[in-house]
């Protein structure tokens, strides 16, 4: 099948927008399936660095479809904003499509997710407070508004004479002193849909009709495994589906066209946000790499909690995604330390653990048992093109065994390896295209 999704693995912020960024190169049609612009990919072109959230990756090569289907939510007040920012910057939005289907971030969803976090002494999931969760949890209620609702303002009005005096007294009987404006909130989304009606269509059919005609299409998935909300580290998770299985459902075409999975795993483990990490990192250590990795949430401006490669974590995601290949990126970040460490198993009381722990009074309790490693210089930058001319086996040493060591324990070849931020920093290790 000429499709590739690529996946998290772990908590988000593995790199995906590189990833998805080189690999775009490769595609026709490039598909966001969930989330909402609670994302945050930074990509670097040349000197150009482009940090987007809601847009796909895609969006940066001319020529390719973007499209962002309709299990994603999206804020139009900032999707627009984005459009406008990379149009300054000299890239067109011409090749950008939305779901009619996809739901609609209201005004009142950012309140209520302030809201509701504030009345979750001591137990907070750490949202980024763009309204993601309450715009899914209406997407369940059927209390959504969907992208092609936002373009025909009769129906609009409607449903948001009927939406945000509701959704005031939630906020009221949450005890914020914030209100919606209902008549500025309509007059605000109404002029959004007037401005983002070229982009919406039904991007389904779209789709199939592309994979129908032998195009290829690339699947970005954003956030990572572990926050998935039926299979990551819940309650401190997102709201969407973050695995490869939602790929079809959030774009609308069906499972059996689904092909290759590129699993994102960064050499090391970091996350924002609460929640326990098992391997998380509370020294020097932790701050070295956060520092020299940039570990600086996109999105939100978050420090980023860091600690060692997680193969609990690994083997879980791999068995939830059905990963053909793996992206090992920030290998470099790594560089310089003497003794790099990969966690292999968990204990509880004494016992490994054969399965990853579904409730999180356990996962804070796990012991990680580590493996110790010799550590690798820092690559040089006038070998940078040696190592990416030269394969594998120009590397150091130590840094191949533990590519090596990863591959054999999670089963999955490293398809690509990221030695640097750039796009072309990517060490491309693949036998054969999708
Ligand atoms: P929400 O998605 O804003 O509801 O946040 C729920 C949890 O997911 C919080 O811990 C966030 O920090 C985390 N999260 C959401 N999006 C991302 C992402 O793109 N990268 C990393 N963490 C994320």
């Amino acid at each position: 099948m000429p499709t590739l999704a690529v996946i998290g693995t772990q908590w988000g912020d593995e790199g995906k927008g590189k990833v998805v960024d080189y690999l775009a190169g490769e595609a026709d049609v490039v598909v966001r399936f969930q989330g909402g612009n609670n994302a945050g990919h930074s990509v670097k072109i040349g000197e150009e660095l482009f940090k987007l959230h809601h847009l796909p990756s895609g969006i940066l090569r001319p020529g390719k479809l973007a499209v962002i289907g309709n299990g994603v939510v999206i804020d139009p007040g900032v999707i627009l904003k984005e459009i406008e920012d990379i149009q300054a910057r000299g890239k067109g939005a011409d090749n950008l499509r939305i779901s009619d289907r996809a739901h609609v971030i209201m005004p009142y969803h950012k309140l209520l997710d302030g809201a509701e976090e504030r009345l979750r002494e001591g137990a907070k999931v750490g949202t980024t407070g763009r309204g993601i969760g309450p715009a899914y949890a209406d997407k369940a209620a059927r209390l959504g508004v969907r992208m092609g609702e936002l373009v025909d303002e009769p129906l609009l009005r409607n449903r948001m004479d009927f939406l945000v005096p509701l959704k005031n007294k939630m906020l009221e009987a949450l005890g914020s002193d914030q209100r919606v404006d209902g008549k500025k909130a309509f007059e605000d989304y109404a002029g959004y849909g007037r401005s983002l009606k070229p982009f919406i269509t039904d991007t389904g059919s779209m789709i199939s009709e592309a994979l129908s005609k032998g195009r290829k299409v690339l699947f970005e998935g954003a956030q990572g495994t572990m926050l998935d909300i039926d299979h990551g580290t819940y309650p401190y998770v997102t709201s969407s589906s973050t695995i490869s299985a939602n790929a079809a459902a959030g774009a609308g075409i069906p499972p059996t066209a689904m092909g290759a999975i590129i699993g994102v795993v960064k050499a090391y483990t970091t996350r924002v946000g609460a929640g326990p990490l098992p391997t998380e990192l509370h020294d020097e250590t932790g701050e070295r790499i956060a520092e020299k990795g940039g570990e600086f949430g996109t999105t939100t401006g978050r420090t980023r909690r860091c600690g060692w490669l997680d193969l609990a974590v690994l083997r879980y995601s791999h068995s939830l995604n059905g990963f053909t290949g793996l992206a090992l990126t920030k290998v470099d970040v790594l560089g310089g330390l003497d003794e790099v460490k990969v966690c292999t198993h968990y204990t509880v009381d004494g016992k490994r653990l054969s399965s990853f722990p579904p409730d999180m009074r356990t996962l804070e309790r796990v012991v990680p048992v580590y493996r110790s490693f010799d550590g690798w210089d820092d690559l040089e930058p006038a070998r940078l093109e040696d190592f990416l001319n030269g394969g594998l086996a120009r590397l150091p040493r130590s840094m191949r065994y533990y590519v090596g060591f990863l591959e054999k324990e999670i089963g999955v070849p490293v398809h690509l390896l990221g030695l640097g931020r750039r796009r072309s920093e990517l060490l491309d290790l693949r036998r054969e295209r999708w």
